[in-house]
Order: C-alpha cells, then sequence, then structure tokens
C-alpha cells in the first residue's frame, strides 16, 4: 500500500507542495515565492506561469527530499488562494492578463456599476451569501473582458476559460492543452460571486449581469474525488488528483472543525475565521459571509460563516519590504517586548479596504494616536495588536450571527509561532486560544480531501483522531483594560473610513 498523500497549496505569497503520512505528519515540504506585481495603488498581480513552473518544482523537491516517487503517493489534493482569477486560451493554455489578486481593488466601479442596476451591495447576497466587493473573481473576470483587446470577442466565440488558481493549476496539471481538466469544486466557486449557495451551480442571471459566457466557467464538482491523474512527466506523473478546496475551507477541515459549532482562524497574508454550521446555511446579519465549507463525494454540502480580514500578515511583510524596519517577520516580534504596550497607537492596516465586517473599499491605511512618546517597539507592537483586534471584531460579528459565544479558538497560519500575538489574542478575546501540533492545517485539510477519496483514509473520524493540541494561551487581562482598548481600536478604525471616493 502507498504510504504517503501529497498536497499542492498555491498561496498568496508562494507555491509549497507537503507530503504528509497516516497520522497527519509531515514528511517532506518544498516551497517557491513568486513575485508581487503592484502596477499601480490598489493593483495586485500574479504570473500565472510563474505560479505553474513553481508547483512543479515544489512538486518534485519535497518528494526528492524524502527521497519518495510517484509510486509511493495515494493521492494529490489543491489549495489555493481563493477570489484570485486567471483567464486563458483553451486553445494556446496562455493567460490574456496576470491573474488577478484576491487584494487587488481595481473592480471598485464595476462593483458600484452592478449595485446600481438594484440592490447595491447586497443584490447577489440571497443567492451567493456574498456582498458585492471586489474581494470576489466575477468582477475581475468582468475586468479583463471589458479591458484586455480581443479578449470579450474570444469569450464570446467560446476560446477563453476563466479559473481561480485550483482550476488553473488542476488543468495544467492534468495535460493543459493536451486534454486539461476544467473543474473547480464549491468552496472555489461560492467566491466568485456567481454560484448558486444552494444548487451548487453557476447563476445564469448574475453571469449575464456580468457579462461573462457560461462556456468559460469550470464544471463545479464535489471536493473530495478523482477528476483526473496527473499527466506531466515528472514527480507525481500518474497519481490521481482527489481533492480540492479553497485554502481557508481547506484549514478549517484539517483543524478536524467538522461538527457545527466548531471554528478555526488562520493567520497567513490575511485571517480567516471560518464557523462550521453545519448542512444549514446561515445568513449574516453583521458583515460576514456564508461560504460552502467542503463537499466530500456525494454527501451534503457542509455550509459556514467566514470573517475574511484582508491584511494582517501582510502587514508584517510591509514593515519589512516597504519600510525595511525590520530585516526578518520574526524580529516584529523582538521589537514590540521592548515596551509594555502600543503607547496609545493603532495602525488600521486598510491597505484593501476594510473587509469583514465593514466591506468599505473607500477606507485606506491609518496610524492613529501618535505623539512623540511613541517609538519602534510601539509602532511593532501595534501592527501585532492590529491582527489581533480584527480577529476580535469578526468574532463579535459571528457571536452575534450564531447567536453562541465561542468558547475557545483554534488557530493555525504561520503567525501562531508569534509568543506575544497568541497571548494578546486569548486576551483581547477573552476566551482560550488553542494550537494544534501540526499547524500546517491548509494542506494537510487539502491531503485529507484527497486521501478520503481513494480510501487512504476510512472517514473523517481519522480526521478527528488525529488532531492533537500542542500549546493553549488563556485570557490574562481583566475587563476593563480589554474594552478600553477594543473601544480605542473601534474609533481609529473609523478614521480610516471615506479616504477614496
Ligand atoms: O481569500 C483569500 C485567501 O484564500 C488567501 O489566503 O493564505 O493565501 O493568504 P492566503
Amino acid at each position: 500500500m502507498t504510504k504517503y498523500v501529497a498536497a499542492i497549496d498555491q498561496g498568496t505569497t508562494s507555491t509549497r507542495c507537503m507530503v504528509f503520512d497516516h497520522s497527519g505528519r509531515v514528511v517532506a515540504v518544498d516551497q517557491k515565492e513568486h513575485e508581487q506585481i503592484f502596477p499601480r495603488a490598489g493593483w495586485v498581480e500574479h504570473d500565472p506561469a510563474e505560479v505553474w513552473a513553481n508547483t512543479r518544482q515544489v512538486a518534485a523537491g519535497a518528494l526528492a527530499r524524502a527521497d519518495l516517487d510517484a509510486g509511493d503517493i495515494a493521492a494529490v489534493g489543491i489549495t489555493n488562494q481563493r477570489e484570485t482569477a486567471v483567464v486563458w486560451d483553451r486553445t494556446t493554455g496562455r493567460p490574456v492578463y496576470n491573474a488577478i489578486v484576491w487584494q487587488d481593488t481595481r473592480t471598485d466601479a464595476i462593483c458600484r456599476a452592478l449595485g446600481e442596476l438594484g440592490g447595491g451591495q447586497e443584490r447577489y447576497r440571497d443567492k451567493t451569501g456574498l456582498p458585492l466587493a471586489t474581494y470576489f473573481s466575477g468582477p475581475k473576470v468582468r475586468w479583463i473582458l471589458e479591458n484586455v483587446e480581443g479578449a470579450r470577442e474570444k469569450a464570446e466565440a467560446g476560446d477563453l476559460v476563466f479559473g481561480n488558481m485550483d482550476t488553473w493549476v488542476l488543468w495544467n496539471m492534468t495535460g493543459g492543452v493536451n486534454g486539461g481538466v476544467h473543474v473547480t469544486d464549491p468552496t472555489n466557486a461560492s467566491r466568485t460571486l456567481l454560484m448558486d449557495l444552494d444548487t451548487l451551480s453557476w447563476d445564469e442571471g448574475i453571469a449575464a449581469d456580468m457579462g461573462i459566457p457560461l462556456s468559460m466557467l469550470p464544471e463545479i464538482r464535489s471536493s473530495s474525488e478523482e477528476y483526473g491523474r496527473v499527466r506531466e512527466r515528472g514527480a507525481l506523473a500518474g497519481v490521481p488528483i482527489a481533492g480540492i478546496l479553497g485554502d481557508q475551507q481547506a484549514a478549517t477541515f484539517g483543524q478536524a472543525c467538522l461538527s457545527p459549532g466548531e471554528a478555526k482562524n488562520t493567520y497567513g497574508t490575511g485571517n480567516f475565521v471560518l464557523l462550521n454550521t453545519g448542512t444549514e446555511k446561515v445568513m449574516s446579519e453583521n458583515g460576514l459571509l456564508t461560504t460552502v465549507c467542503y463537499k466530500i463525494g456525494s454527501a451534503a454540502p457542509v455550509y459556514a460563516l467566514e470573517g475574511s480580514i484582508a491584511v494582517t500578515g501582510s502587514l508584517v511583510q510591509w514593515l519589512r519590504d516597504n519600510l525595511g524596519m525590520i530585516t526578518t517577520a520574526a524580529e516584529v516580534e523582538e521589537h514590540a517586548r521592548t515596551v509594555e504596550d502600543n503607547g496609545g497607537a493603532y495602525f488600521v492596516p486598510a491597505f484593501s479596504g476594510l473587509f469583514a465586517p465593514y466591506w468599505r473599499s473607500d477606507a485606506r491605511g491609518a496610524i492613529v494616536g501618535l505623539t512623540r512618546f511613541v517609538n519602534r517597539g510601539h509602532l511593532a507592537r501595534a501592527v501585532l495588536e492590529a491582527t489581533a483586534f480584527q480577529t476580535r471584531e469578526v468574532i463579535d460579528a459571528m457571536n452575534a450571527d450564531s447567536g453562541v459565544a465561542l468558547t475557545s479558538l483554534k488557530v493555525d497560519g504561520g503567525m501562531v509561532v508569534n509568543e506575544l500575538l497568541m497571548q494578546f489574542q486569548a486576551d483581547i478575546l477573552g476566551v482560550p486560544v488553542i494550537r494544534p501540533v501540526v499547524s500546517e492545517t491548509t494542506a494537510l485539510g487539502a491531503a485529507y480531501a484527497a486521501g478520503l477519496a481513494v480510501g487512504f483514509w476510512e472517514s473523517e473520524d481519522d480526521i478527528r483522531q488525529n488532531w492533537a493540541q500542542d500549546k493553549q494561551w488563556d485570557p490574562d487581562m481583566d475587563d476593563e483594560t480589554r474594552e478600553t482598548q477594543y473601544a480605542l481600536w473601534k474609533k481609529a478604525v473609523t478614521r480610516t473610513f471615506d479616504w477614496v471616493e
């Protein structure tokens, strides 16, 4: 019997391949960053060809590291940065434009114009679970069709196809122009603003509103089934590709949040809190998204409420790359530890406007509360605290929507190694924060989806059994301090509004 399952994690800043054993432990990993392209303020792009080249490289790299070959791998799962949109020519395989990344705000005018057709920002909420916002894929595809010369004609002639990064990677892995499969799963499709949450199929009316021909859209299959086999000669040749989950849903699955009421928070480029609501679709009245959490084979889909925060880890990167204030991300904790508190400074990183619970594309980042007392340590602290305060806002919204207060929070992602942040997170939430042994839950979740489809794991009980706690942080802040600081944060947020027309 093959001993391992692999996952490709195509993220916002890098692409990784990870190999897991039956107990869910990491056996091998390889990772490569890709270029972040910022053609102008508010625009963010990736080169799809670079991402695909990196995918092949890390797959080979991970297997080589553990001295494995394709025969050792039972299945491969794909997980990905969601919403990021690629449009390519189905005959040449060439993208007609760079991938427009989820953080990109260029579609603001398109979103406003769609809202003016009636219903404003809530126009598609009932059908899709989402507000009309620049975050989602549909308006990005429309932008490409409107702005790339000849694209609309080609799309209408059936020559162009659209995919999020899962679909782009899958299509290329299964052969590209030589018979690649054009498929996605409901977790990714639920982030396009084009999918009906009840039927899990494309909504023709919305696609027509956005001027997107249905022939461009991938087939929506489940999150766990065999879509095809790797056609590439190379590391994973012949291995079944049997799982697709958007990265945040994959992390939810990998964290074993498999019952209604269980939630996780992933600290990546942004933060994403997902609460499993079971087979019931809960519509938010407090600025959260309703989204598909996973659909395993022919079982009923499981839904989630999501609090999406655009900028958390990427604020630390900004401090490093744009300001040169630190040379490694880890240094931010060292600076933050030189001071007792934030010295009165609050940093609201509204770089892509504000996502949940505000959905304000007119907001831009601000640092407020500055005096001559404030030094580098205070700013470093304000940067870390911004992540925790933004998380508190979406958890408050979640508690209001579900009517039940969360009693603890499972965490994962790159920033959970930051002890100061984790303690502050528990303090500002007032509930324990819990980190699992395997904090690479995104890749693990995609591996589970693929492994379940091919019988490597038998049932979701295997996932529950594999989950183990590493560390817990308990709140250690009095109520008055917590609420005073949180009120100041809320005030700081209002200072970012109405910045752009
Ligand atoms: O919705 C965006 C999210 O999927 C991106 O996640 O971890 O690649 O920054 P990440």
